[in-house]
């Protein structure tokens, strides 16, 4: 539509186990978190977010980063949640931390109409909805070399299939196996 604003690329990173898991039933990502790594390697982390305006995540996956202790973002945060409200922002996170009942298309067209140009999705729940309302663009998958059984699942029903088009994988000694998708 003449004069409407560009809706933002969502991209996504993330690690799951083989089996597709990113959290253990209760959220626990400890089997992930205390892995050996190389010495240095943050999988390309910090330069994906180099490229990121803002983080979109679902409540499960900002209230378990709020019991980590440290906040590590250096992006802006928009948290989706029917049931948080501002007052689950703790006052250091004022600012930083926004909460919205919007939908994912709604958040994703206000952030265009404010020049937002990429936005790193996270969360099962949330890329779930984001993927069926179209909303991704880029996929960075990290497979761990463990099967968890039962957990949090990365990806869900989609309605249609969703085609993907594999970019490049890439693998490390300690067995992550990480893959790089468009969506489309
Ligand atoms: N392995 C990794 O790399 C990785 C990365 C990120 C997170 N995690 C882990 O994954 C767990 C959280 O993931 P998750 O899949 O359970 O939750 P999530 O996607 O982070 O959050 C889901 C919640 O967001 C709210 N929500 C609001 N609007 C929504 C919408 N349109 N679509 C989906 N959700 C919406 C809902 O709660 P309310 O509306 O009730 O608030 C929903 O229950 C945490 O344990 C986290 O540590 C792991």
């Amino acid at each position: 539509m003449p004069g409407s604003s560009p809706v933002p690329e969502g991209h996504v990173f993330i690690a799951c186990s083989m089996d597709g898991f990113i959290a253990r039933p209760d959220g626990d990502i400890v089997w992930l978190t205390s892995r050996p790594v190389p010495e240095g390697e943050d999988f390309g982390y910090a330069a994906f977010m180099y490229g990121i305006d803002r983080i979109l995540m679902g409540s499960g996956s900002y209230l378990k980063v709020l019991t980590l202790g440290d906040w590590f973002y250096q992006k802006p945060v928009t948290v989706l949640s029917r049931s948080l409200t501002a007052e689950d922002v703790p006052e250091h996170l004022q600012g930083r931390v926004e909460i919205t009942g919007e939908t994912p298309g709604e958040v994703f067209g206000r952030l265009g109409a404010a020049g937002v140009g990429r936005v790193y999705v996270d969360g099962g729940q949330v890329i779930q909805s984001c993927l069926r309302e179209g909303l991704i663009r880029r996929m960075t998958v990290t497979r761990i070399p463990v099967l968890l059984g039962e957990g949090l699942a990365l990806f869900g029903a989609t309605g249609p299939d969703i085609g993907l088009t594999h970019l490049r994988t890439k693998s490390w000694d300690n067995g992550f196996v990480q893959s790089v998708y468009d969506v489309g």
